[in-house]
């Protein structure tokens, strides 16, 4: 799959591309069908809601389970994104957001980069977000808001959140919002499941919380440049990877046939992965 001329426009407009539909209902059953195994395991990648036991995000699960490993080397999903940064990628984290009918809660306004750059010293943003709905999206449960065009603003100034929600985040004050949504608006893109996502590290994004009786589960991935790789270990291994072996896809059917991957986290997480490390010893 091969972005046109008019796609890259549009994604350097925007600062992301919508593609409805991308995997079919035979390869989203295939990923449907762990999550509940995923969300049962009692493992320091699960983190619940604020208070509940609905998960609110799974890391990791392509190192401990078979289907999600397969997507993380899904030629539909990394072959754009080579393409766009013209180089090899590397997993930086591997996310299934649970937004659970009723209990998902709010993700404030923020910029990945923020985090990446604050908390993981990312050189640049040469780090692409994959958003992969495996519920239908709609206007209830919670989607996924953007400020189309905020990625030119670059990295903004952010406050560090540690108590709105269960998950630290690095969030933006509501006067840039407000300014920011004064210039571009904001968008929710909705579909089916199987739809995808493409932003860029510097998209301004947010969600509200899900009221609705619909789950919207959502894998979000983050690729990103080899040579971009992340200078600093302060975060878990789990939540921002330390390997930045070049990503290999599989065939386009990886996701409705079987093919032989490494589950290198199948039997438990390892301790050095479990812990962020002082300043200066990453690589
Ligand atoms: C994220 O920004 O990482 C998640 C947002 C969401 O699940 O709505
Ligand atoms: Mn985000």
């Amino acid at each position: 799959m091969k972005l046109t001329q008019e796609q890259l426009d549009q994604f350097d407009r925007d600062g992301y591309l919508f593609f409805p539909s991308h995997f079919s209902p035979e390869e989203i059953k295939t990923l449907t069908d762990e999550v509940p195994n995923l969300y049962a395991q009692d493992r320091a990648e699960n983190i619940r809601e604020k208070g509940k036991t609905a998960v609110r995000t799974n890391f990791a699960a392509h190192m401990y389970s078979d289907p999600f490993a397969r997507l993380a080397r899904h030629p539909r999903m990394v072959k754009p994104v080579e393409q766009l940064f013209d180089e090899k990628l590397y997993m930086h984290q591997f996310k299934v957001n649970g937004k659970m009918a009723f209990d998902g809660d709010i993700w404030q306004w923020h910029q990945d980069y923020g985090t990446w750059l604050n908390d993981d010293q990312m050189p640049e943003a040469r780090a692409m977000n994959v958003a992969i709905f495996l519920d239908e999206v709609n206007e209830f449960n919670g989607p996924l808001m953007f400020i189309p065009g905020s990625h030119k603003m670059g990295a903004l100034e952010a406050g560090h959140d540690t108590s709105t929600t269960s998950y630290p985040l690095w969030t933006i004050s509501n006067d840039n919002i407000r300014t920011l949504v004064d210039q571009g608006g904001i968008v929710a893109p909705k579909g089916p499941a199987g739809s995808m996502l493409l932003f860029h590290g510097c998209l301004v994004h947010g969600s509200a919380p899900n009221l609705s009786p619909w789950n919207r589960v959502t894998v979000y991935l983050s690729l990103c440049a080899v040579s971009n790789h992340i200078r600093r270990f302060k975060r878990a291994g789990y939540i921002a990877h330390r390997d930045f072996t070049p990503i290999e896809c599989l065939p386009d059917d990886c996701l409705v046939k079987s093919y032989p991957v490494d589950l290198p986290w199948k039997d438990g997480t390892p301790v050095s992965e479990q812990h962020g490390m002082p300043d200066g010893m990453a690589a």
